[in-house]
């Protein structure tokens, strides 16, 4: 009995412990961000990452192709602005009222391991 008290303690703490290191990093959980992505953006975005989502064909401008040049030299901050305030004149609207500051990081940590940024020497 009272072992199983300690070890519940414990794993309390344990479990504290990574919450509070969550929260000062705010580090993107990948798998959160992949459910976030199909759930909001594949139908533009496409399963790839490649602009060719299923809803892509019928917009004025089409959606990013994640793996372009472009794109991939643009740095986490860049794409959380887009992500936040969307992109005028196109169908990327905001996401900052519908998401939480921690999806937009998992949004981001899932687009960046599908596709790594790309370091530009000057
Ligand atoms: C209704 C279609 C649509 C949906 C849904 C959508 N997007 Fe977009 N997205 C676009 C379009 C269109 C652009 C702008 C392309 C341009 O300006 O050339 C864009 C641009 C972006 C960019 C800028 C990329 C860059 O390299 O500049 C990011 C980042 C982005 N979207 C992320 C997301 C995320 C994350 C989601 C899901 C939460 C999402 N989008 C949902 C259509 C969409």
């Amino acid at each position: 009995m009272k072992a199983d008290g300690c070890m519940v303690l414990l794993y309390g703490l344990i479990i504290m412990a990574s919450l509070s290191f969550a929260g000062e990093a705010r580090p993107g959980n990948l798998k959160a961000g992949q459910a976030l992505y199909q759930q909001h953006c594949l139908r533009c975005h496409g399963a790839m990452l490649d602009g060719k989502g299923p809803d892509a064909a019928k917009l004025r401008v089409s959606p990013t192709d994640f793996h372009k040049y472009l794109s991939r030299v643009k740095g986490n901050l860049e794409l959380e602005v887009t992500i936040r305030r969307g992109r005028k004149s196109t169908a990327m609207h905001e996401w900052d009222s519908l998401l939480t500051d921690q999806q937009v990081s998992d949004l981001i940590a899932y687009i960046r391991n599908a596709v790594p940024h790309l370091e530009v020497k000057p």
